[in-house]
């Protein structure tokens, strides 16, 4: 027991700032998380407790796409768990929250209706590789957006990348024909939509004028 006494007390982090610094690593991903801001279309209040030095509770607010301060609002879903857990996950820069803390049971949950899997998978996807790579698949599940072309450097091309489905619109970047997709650096050469970087993986691309003459 004093061993694991003396590993827990490792866990909190008193120098970390965890509402400024949730604010920071959250923003830009829920900026970019269109179905899962779709599928919660709220907030979602996070308590970090500690007796002693003071709860700090905040909400995930899907609808205008920030982190703020709880301020007494009704919310739909609602975490509890202790400040020192949040502060190790801060330190860590842990990724996936639903592997690390909410596998270990450490946390409360309540919710008003029914189970909602697009809180758990934001919560698994707090990285914007593996938020790109989930919005990507929703996007695939839906097949009138799967067939979606976006106009990229005089070009229509697929808007998911081929590789781990990054959104094409703000990482691809076109040069002399060539689109990389700079979340990994993989390269298409968009005349014929062949993968420079990799056998198979290749795009739908057309260069937007002919589709434009065609119109
Ligand atoms: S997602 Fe990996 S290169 Fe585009």
């Amino acid at each position: 027991m004093p061993e694991v006494e003396a590993v827990r007390k490792t866990w909190a982090h008193p120098e970390v700032d965890v509402l400024a610094s949730i604010t920071e690593w959250f923003t830009p991903l829920l900026e970019e998380a269109d179905h899962m801001a779709a599928g919660i279309n709220g907030g979602v209040r996070f308590t970090a407790e500690d007796d002693d030095r003071g709860d700090i509770d905040f909400v995930l607010d899907f609808v205008a796409r920030e982190v703020r301060p709880y301020a007494d609002e009704k919310v739909r879903y609602r975490f509890r768990t202790r400040r020192a857990y949040v502060e190790q996950l801060i330190a860590d820069h842990e990724i996936d929250w639903v592997n690390s803390l909410f596998l270990s049971c450490r946390f409360s949950a309540q919710r008003i209706g029914p189970y909602n899997e697009f809180v758990y998978t934001f919560f698994k996807c707090l990285s914007e590789e593996r938020l790109n790579y989930a919005e990507g698949w929703y996007t695939e599940q839906n097949e009138a957006e799967a067939g979606e072309m976006v106009e990229l450097g005089g070009w229509l091309v697929q808007r998911r990348c081929a590789h781990l489905k990054a959104d094409l619109t703000r990482f691809g970047h076109v040069d002399k024909g060539v689109l990389t997709c700079q979340m990994h650096g993989w390269k298409w050469r968009l005349a014929d939509g062949k993968c420079l970087t990799s056998v198979g993986h290749d795009v739908r691309s057309e260069p937007a004028d002919s589709s434009a003459a065609r119109d």
